[in-house]
């Protein structure tokens, strides 16, 4: 039988990890920017965190979460889950970590791959990789706004242009029941035409039937009322504010009252940005404010709202592939020297040399042992480096090393002493 990857979940190849460092460099630096500290939770949760969460209702939980019980012959164990997002873990662990009590506002940022059983495609795998910023103890809409700006930043950085801020606000605790109760009335003699799920979500949760992927329930949902005529005065205000902000500060974005993102935990503002490059999963990133969210795991009313967002890298670098096609796509810093040692007999001053080398910051490989010389200097070639040292019984006992220029093939003998500069003047 032969061994690969698991369904959905692909190994990352020093093609992409270049793209994906890229990307992370890039968010480390803007996070920077705006005062955000690294977070790192656990890979695996109880199960309950995020069914109290992100929700009973929703596909991520409903379908698509990997548990199992601990330990693993018991069935009444601990139902542990891969995370599937991070906004839960990091709310857990501000509460847990009491961080409210720190001066300000806690500004958290994660990175790391997130798990879903979801039905695999270009974009959509069942291992990906977010990353993710919240912003936790405060509500203001200027928050709100600092953050969608931090985006454009990033994305900015990152050269994608042409992605699309599509925002809605999905109301309050306040507003909700009287949205419920609306969306019930007006879906009471439509429901037995529409899916199972919207079914029994009318009874459940309402507001997630407007997050139904099924094309026939779609005229349905388009004439629901929409929670705009519904907002209660601060959650209209608060909306109102951001939308004055985004418009101040020249972030054009598209009103969709249909947003409503497949999490329940979001209050207020909820956003995505979408980009044309990415076919059916366009979704570069999606986010959303969640007031409310650290007490009911816990904190106390002090402990403040939060938003967040979390984009998707996978397609992140989709869509700055794009972007670079006509610009610099990007590339590893090219290798300053190979080392070719003769025989065997000079693998060790080599390897002494080597170490030497890489201490005064020369970034260099090896060629095997004892192969000939031709063949080393074609493999030096290939791996792109800018010289070759051949080392050699006489080079070793005299410490002259024969440096080969690969671009000008010219050859010259170079002192111990100076060689780290000279390779990293031609490397450089
Ligand atoms: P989400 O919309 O579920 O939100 O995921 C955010 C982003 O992760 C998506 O826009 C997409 O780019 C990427 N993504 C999601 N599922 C997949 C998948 N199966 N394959 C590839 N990429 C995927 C959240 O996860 C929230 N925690 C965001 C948030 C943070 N809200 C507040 N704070």
């Amino acid at each position: 039988m032969n061994l690969t990857a698991v369904k959905g979940m692909r190994d990352l190849l020093p093609a992409d990890t270049i793209w994906f460092q890229r990307l992370e460099d890039a968010a480390r630096s803007v996070f920077a920017l705006y005062n955000f500290d690294e977070l790192r939770t656990p890979i695996v949760e109880p199960a309950e965190l995020f069914s109290r969460a992100v929700g009973e209702d929703t596909d991520i939980v409903g379908k698509e979460m990997y548990t199992f019980p601990d330990p693993p012959d018991d069935p009444n164990g601990t139902r542990l889950t891969l995370r599937p997002e991070a906004t839960a873990s990091t709310v857990r662990a501000y509460v847990e970590h009491r961080m409210w009590e720190r001066p300000g506002l806690t500004r958290l940022y994660y990175m790391g791959p997130m798990f879903r059983r979801e039905r695999p495609q270009k974009g959509r795998y069942r291992q990906f990789y977010q990353i993710g910023a919240e912003v936790l103890g405060g509500d203001g809409a200027w928050i709100d706004f600092e953050l969608l700006a931090m985006l454009r930043m990033l994305l900015e950085r990152c050269g994608i242009e042409g992605a699309e801020l599509v925002l809605n606000s999905v109301g309050c605790a306040l507003d909700r029941p009287v949205y419920h109760a609306a969306l019930r009335a007006a879906l009471a003699d439509k429901l037995p035409h529409m899916c199972a799920d919207c079914q029994r979500r009318a009874q459940t949760n309402p507001l997630r039937v407007l997050d139904c992927k099924v094309p026939a329930d779609q005229p349905i949902i388009a004439a629901l009322p929409t929670i705009h005529d519904f907002l209660e005065e601060n959650c209209r205000n608060h909306f109102a504010l951001l939308r004055q902000l985004l418009d101040a500060h020249d972030m054009p974005y598209r009103l969709d009252p249909r947003l409503v993102r497949g999490l329940d935990y979001y209050t207020s503002t909820a956003f995505e940005f979408l980009h044309g490059a990415l076919g059916a999963q366009n979704a570069l990133l999606g986010g959303g404010r969640y007031n409310g969210l650290a007490q009911s795991l816990g904190a106390p009313a002090s402990a403040g709202g939060g938003i967040g967002f979390a984009l998707g890298e996978d397609r992140f670098v989709l869509a700055m592939q794009a972007a670079s096609a006509a610009r610099q796509a990007p590339s590893k810093s090219p290798l300053m020297a190979l080392l070719l040692p003769i025989s065997q007999a000079e693998l060790g001053p080599a390897l002494e040399l080597a170490e030497r080398l890489r201490r005064a910051g020369v970034r260099l490989d090896l060629a095997p042992p004892g192969r000939k010389l031709g063949k080393s200097l074609e493999l030096a070639a290939k791996l792109g480096a800018a010289a070759a040292v051949i080392v050699g019984t006489d080079e070793a006992a005299t410490r002259e090393w024969q440096v080969k220029n690969l671009a000008t093939g010219l050859q010259s003998k170079v002192a111990d002493g100076e060689l780290a500069a000279h390779l990293q003047a031609l490397g450089n």
